[in-house]
């Protein structure tokens, strides 16, 4: 019994020494900085604490406060959330990162670079770091070692010197970092794109500069001038730089939510990993598979998909005349050709294949498609579906047309043009007769 009481008592000095060791004071108010229950007062998110009676006298909460707990306390007093009060102990919420200070400035908790942290650094010590999302390449940099040596940071430009780039801070690996982010566009600020057709992929690579910071007369570095790169798979997109003339087709999407101009490009691919473009002149055997991409320059991926209504190919250039249904309410019209749907609806791009076919007399196939952004606003309805939808703001893309060879070798190599020719041209011409658009 004695050895329990014992270990309990001991328990509770433990609990207490322990209590004692990570408490925190919190302000009991006194007249000039009341306790914000003592004079019903309300926390504005941004704004601060004050009385309600008079709101010119800032108060001190002990509930939950704004989100953002910068404003929480009067100047001087610094928030806990852990014991939600005001105290007069210094403390920075989010805690700073390891090469960090919380210090006070003008009464406000501020994380500031440690001085000393980096105090026997050097220049070489300077790295970046790139990271490479599909979307934006972005370089980091540790901001206390820029900030040791005396840069500006908020100052930093590309190859293409009027670019002022967007910089944000971050924590990496319990490190402050500045970090710069570039879009990955051809040409967007000074951006080179070089495309390596044998192992299909794309690079795009330009400089970040860091100027000294002057503001004081005193000028210890030089810009810093650092090389990226990031290197991606081609896309169905950028491929269409690895030919000289691709055939394709665009056009302008209406703009969505002031984006801005939106295009859409259709292309002819030779295989379904859509990085082989044709070009112009090239020709299809009937009976090869043929891809038919669709991408658009809209990258909001998370609100729109590109959606095929309708696609006809015709042996004209004005589809309205007749031609063949490929893809109708976005599905699959499979009746004279098989048409294989491998994306509609359900991404920014569009991907489907055919079997490549002729019409009776006629070298060129025409293709064009009714082309829309579709909201995703419930699930699916972009996608193939038989119910009428709401009329919809398509546009119609046409490409140039294919050039379609019916030459087919017999295993000895002999040609068998006209008999082919002309059945395809049967068959098709009866179709198109029954279902005339
Ligand atoms: C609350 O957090 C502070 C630091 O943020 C710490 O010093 C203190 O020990 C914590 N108090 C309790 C009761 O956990
Ligand atoms: C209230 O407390 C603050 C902080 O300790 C102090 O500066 C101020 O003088 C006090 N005011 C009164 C009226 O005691
Ligand atoms: C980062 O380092 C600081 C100071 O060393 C420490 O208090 C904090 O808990 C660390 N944060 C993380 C996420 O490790
Ligand atoms: C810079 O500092 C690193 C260690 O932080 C050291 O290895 C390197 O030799 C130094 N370089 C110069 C030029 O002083
Ligand atoms: C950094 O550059 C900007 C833009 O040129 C300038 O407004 C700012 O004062 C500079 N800051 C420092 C600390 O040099
Ligand atoms: C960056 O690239 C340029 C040319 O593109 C080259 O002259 C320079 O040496 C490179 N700098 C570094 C640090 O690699
Ligand atoms: C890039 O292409 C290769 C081979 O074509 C593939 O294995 C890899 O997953 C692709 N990477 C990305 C990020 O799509
Ligand atoms: C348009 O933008 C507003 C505000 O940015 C957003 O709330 C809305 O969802 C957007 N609409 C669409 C269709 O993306």
């Amino acid at each position: 019994m004695r050895r329990q009481e014992m270990c309990l008592l001991l328990g509770v000095l433990l609990a207490a020494f322990l209590g004692e060791a990570g408490a925190v004071t919190c302000f009991a108010g006194n007249n000039s900085f009341p306790l914000c229950t003592t004079c019903s007062g309300q926390c504005v998110d941004t704004v601060g604490c004050y009385c309600t009676e008079d709101a010119i006298i800032p108060c001190l909460p002990t509930f939950a406060c704004n989100p953002d707990t910068t404003q929480c306390c009067p100047d001087n007093f610094f928030w806990f959330t852990n014991v939600t009060c005001c105290s007069e102990v210094l403390n920075c919420e989010p805690a700073c990162s390891d090469d960090e200070v919380c210090t006070s400035q003008a009464g406000y908790a501020v994380c500031e670079c440690n001085p000393a942290t980096y105090l026997h650094a050097n220049r070489s010590d300077i790295t970046a770091t790139s990271e490479c999302e599909s979307s934006a390449m972005t370089v980091s940099f540790s901001k206390c070692l820029l900030q040791r040596f005396k840069y500006n940071m908020s100052d930093m430009y590309t190859s293409d010197t009027t670019c002022t780039v967007t910089t944000y801070e971050d924590v990496i690996e319990n490190k402050s970092v500045v970090k710069a982010q570039v879009l990955t566009l051809n040409g967007w600020c000074g951006n080179q794109m070089t495309i390596n057709s044998n192992d299909k992929k794309v690079t795009y690579s330009n400089a970040l500069y860091v100027p000294p910071d002057t503001s004081d007369g005193l000028v210890i570095s030089n810009t810093l001038r650092v090389n990226f790169s990031c290197t991606y798979n081609l896309t169905m997109q950028t491929s269409l730089q690895t030919v000289l003339y691709p055939n394709i087709g665009t056009v302008t999407l209406p703009s969505v939510n002031n984006s801005g101009d939106i295009t859409a490009t259709m292309a002819a691919y030779m295989s379904n990993s859509f990085t082989d473009p044709y070009s112009v002149g090239d020709t299809l055997t009937v009976g090869n598979p043929l891809y038919i991409g669709i991408s658009t320059t809209f990258t909001d991926a998370d609100k729109f998909t590109l959606r095929a209504d309708k696609c006809v190919a015709s042996p004209n250039n004005s589809p309205s005349q007749g031609g063949v249904v490929l893809i109708s309410s976005g599905c699959p019209v499979t009746d004279d050709v098989d048409v294989q749907i491998l994306h509609n609806g359900d991404s920014l791009e569009v991907m489907f294949q055919i079997e490549t076919f002729a019409f009776q007399d006629q070298s060129e196939v025409y293709m064009s498609c009714d082309v829309s952004l579709c909201p995703i606003t419930t699930p699916n309805t972009c996608k193939c579906s038989s119910a009428r939808l709401a009329v919809r703001d398509t546009v119609t893309i046409q490409m140039s047309p294919i050039g379609v060879s019916a030459s087919f070798d017999i295993s000895s190599g002999s040609h068998t043009d006209v008999s082919l020719w002309a059945l395809l041209g049967s068959s098709l011409l009866a179709l198109l007769s029954l279902r005339m658009i």
